[in-house]
């Protein structure tokens, strides 16, 4: 098993993003409906939260609704929402014990007025706090981020206060909704799905993707670390050659 020292602290990931997947199926394993397994996501949540303060990494961003999730069943999407909401409620005083801020990417005003009055509230009383961000993508898609960055964009050029020949990469990556957060460079998704899912797709050009089978619910700390460990073994090449890296070994 992996544990949390051979971690090189030199090289870690200041930002990390997951999919967190398989709650579903997870569930089902058991005989279960599948709001069980997301009731047992949350454990995973806060294990890897944990996690991931302890280490040092200053951005840890999870998706857990997609723009695409809307489309599930009322009553699944109902579970869901009043899951966050109990949750939020519950996890505040240990993000505060923790120096962690709360933050949010996606449509979030799409949400209930309910879940969106206590995640504002959990955003505010969190704001001050500097050891993690931790980011949950509610109701999220890039392809919704990317057209409402164009349009804020585009409004912009309109009202004359850009010029389209100065548009370059930081203009697009500061009308995202993770503007001023550097990128992920570790991108980790559960249960054995390779695929993308409509999640950061910009920010993520370099980062390092990591697919594991482990169903959500079952994801601790160790999985965390394991998944560091093996970024780290990683060589990022970022379109060079291996001896413009290493130019001691050329
Ligand atoms: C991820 O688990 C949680 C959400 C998408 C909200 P799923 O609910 O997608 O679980 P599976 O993939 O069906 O097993
Ligand atoms: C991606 O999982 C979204 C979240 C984890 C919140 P999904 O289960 O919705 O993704 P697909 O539909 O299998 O691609
Ligand atoms: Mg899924």
């Amino acid at each position: 098993m992996i544990t949390k020292e051979q971690i090189d602290a030199a090289k870690l990931p200041s930002h990390i993003a997951i999919i967190m997947d398989g709650n579903g199926r997870w569930a089902k394993q058991q005989g279960k409906i599948r709001t069980f397994g997301h009731q047992h996501g949350v454990t995973a949540v806060r294990d890897t939260v944990e996690a991931a303060a302890e280490i040092g990494v200053k951005f840890l961003t999870l998706y857990a609704f997609s723009t695409e999730n809307w489309s599930r069943p009322k009553f699944e999407i109902d579970a869901l929402m009043s899951l966050l909401v109990q949750t939020i409620s519950k996890e505040t005083a240990t993000l505060m014990k923790n120096n962690i801020r709360l933050a949010t990417i996606g449509d979030t005003e799409s949400l209930p007025s309910g879940v969106y009055k206590k995640l504002q509230k959990a955003i505010d009383e969190t704001s001050g706090n500097t050891r993690m961000t931790l980011v949950l993508a509610l109701s999220y898609s890039s392809r919704w981020e990317i057209t409402r960055a164009v349009k804020a964009i585009a409004a912009k050029v309109k009202a004359g206060d850009i010029d389209p020949d100065k548009i370059d990469e930081a203009t697009i990556s500061d009308h995202l909704c993770t503007a001023g957060w550097p990128d992920p460079e570790l991108m980790i998704r559960t249960s054995g799905e390779s695929r993308i899912s409509n999640y950061l797709l910009w920010q993520i050009a370099y980062a390092e993707l990591y697919f594991t089978p482990k169903l959500w619910p079952d994801f601790r700390k160790e999985d965390l670390y394991e998944a560091i460990v093996d970024y780290q073994g990683r060589e990022r090449r970022f379109g060079k050659v291996s001896e413009q890296l290493n130019p001691k070994h050329a």
